[in-house]
């Protein structure tokens, strides 16, 4: 139990420490990665040079700080941050050393008097025991239900199929040939590569792709453009050297953008580009589930040539009447053009949104980059969306979409 003082100092920085905020984690990575270069294995070190973890933990940090009185307001967070760590085998013991570091970090930038850096010690302790326990609980999940399992489990790729210019598709089956744990429809996966020349292993995150049960797993990666910058690393290194045969160490499903199972309601699932992976997932669990839950999928793309899985979800819409499937365009093709094979060119807008929606009570569920969920989330609510009824996962570290 923290002493009413130490609340109070803690309180009271926060607003000094936020204003500093990503320059003190900025130089706390820097610390700790000096001081144990290992936890390379873990981090994103694509996400590390655009600053964008910085930003994430200073974030989650203050926030939690904030909230040190009543720290069971920021639980559903810490949740889903604790479903990332625990993908990534976050553990126990890693938590004294981001707090010292974190420690020596705010000393340094913020030049705290002894009394601050106290009372932030403290209350970094409480803040880490809450995110420890929560996560303890997830490993033991995890670990114990049927077919699960902690830490990287060793796939093997059974099939390898190519979605779409850009996007290829694993399918991923355990190579002790065990039992394979179930997932909610919306989950994702971390797979861990250690690849030629690299010093230190890379682990991404993707969401899986097809319903549960299935007796495999199946990621569907976007081959990203730019390695200079590490940013496609992982997702050239999956297209070009992992082969049917090949092996994939992955960590047990995560995430808790999942699709609401209980309720009646229609779901209207919408994706931009590779934001189409956890959408699939959940599509094919509804579709499978033969229920007449109205389903309306909208696919925003280029055009046909990036367009992943597109054969698929029409075939299902066809052979259903509760199925419905519609395709935006943003530069289609001549052959689009010709063949009529999209509904709307140009961007979603708030009119054609309107009239392909069943009705504004509905479950919504969307995924694709910040700006396209930023314009959809606007959309939704503008159109009168309650909040409970939107949902959105973020690739990479969340951010706010308002
Ligand atoms: C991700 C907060 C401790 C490793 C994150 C994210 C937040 C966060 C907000 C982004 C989540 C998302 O993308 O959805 C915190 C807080 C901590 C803490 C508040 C302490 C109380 C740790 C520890 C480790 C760790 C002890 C391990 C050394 C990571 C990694 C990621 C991550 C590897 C993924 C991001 C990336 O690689 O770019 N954390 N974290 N965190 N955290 Fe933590």
């Amino acid at each position: 139990m923290l002493q009413t003082k130490t609340i109070e100092i803690v309180k009271s920085t926060v607003p000094l420490l936020q204003e500093k905020g990503v320059e003190i984690t900025t130089r706390f990575y820097e610390i700790m990665f000096g001081e144990n270069p290992e936890l390379l294995n873990i981090f994103n070190h694509t996400n590390q040079k655009k600053g964008r973890q910085p930003q994430a933990l200073a974030n989650a940090v203050y926030a939690a700080a904030m909230y040190i009185d009543q720290l069971e307001v920021i639980v559903p967070v810490v949740k889903q941050i604790g479903h990332k760590h625990r993908s990534l085998g976050v553990k126990a013991e890693h938590y004294p050393i981001v707090g010292k570091c974190l420690l020596q970090a705010i000393k340094e930038v913020a030049d705290a008097p002894q009394e601050v850096l106290d009372a932030w010690a403290e209350a970094y302790g409480v803040i880490a025991d809450v995110f420890i326990q929560v996560e303890a609980e997830m490993y033991k999940e995890a670990e114990e239900q049927a077919g699960g399992w902690s830490d990287f489990r060793p796939f093997t790729i059974v099939k390898k199929e190519t979605e779409s210019d850009v996007i290829t598709s694993f399918y991923l089956q355990p190579v002790d040939d065990g039992e394979l744990s179930t997932f909610l429809p919306g989950q994702y996966v971390s797979v861990q590569v250690n690849i030629d020349g690299e010093q230190y292993t890379h682990i991404r995150q993707y969401s899986l792709s097809d319903a549960s049960e299935k007796g495999y797993y199946r990621i569907s990666v976007k081959r990203e453009k730019s390695i200079a910058t590490q940013n496609g690393i992982v997702s050239n290194y999956l297209h070009d050297h992992k082969q049917e045969g090949d092996t994939l160490l992955l960590s047990a499903p995560a995430g808790d953008f999942v699709l609401n199972r209980e309720s009646e309601l229609p779901v209207v699932l919408i994706s931009g580009g590779v934001g189409i992976t956890p959408m699939m997932s959940m599509f094919n669990t509804l579709a499978g589930e033969k229920s007449s839950r109205d389903i309306t999928f909208i696919h925003a793309a280029l055009n046909s040539n990036v367009h992943a899985m597109k054969g698929h979800v029409e075939r299902v819409a066809k052979e259903n009447d509760h199925v419905r499937a519609y395709t935006c365009y943003s530069e289609p093709t001549e052959q689009d053009k010709e063949n009529k094979s999209y509904d709307k060119e140009g961007f979603i807008d708030l009119e054609w949104l309107q009239s392909v929606v069943p009705s504004i009570e509905a479950e919504f569920y969307f995924c694709g980059p910040v700006s396209f969920m930023k314009h959809v989330k606007a959309m939704l609510k503008e159109m009168g969306v309650t909040d409970e009824r939107i949902h959105f996962e973020f690739f990479g570290p969340a951010a706010s979409l308002d």
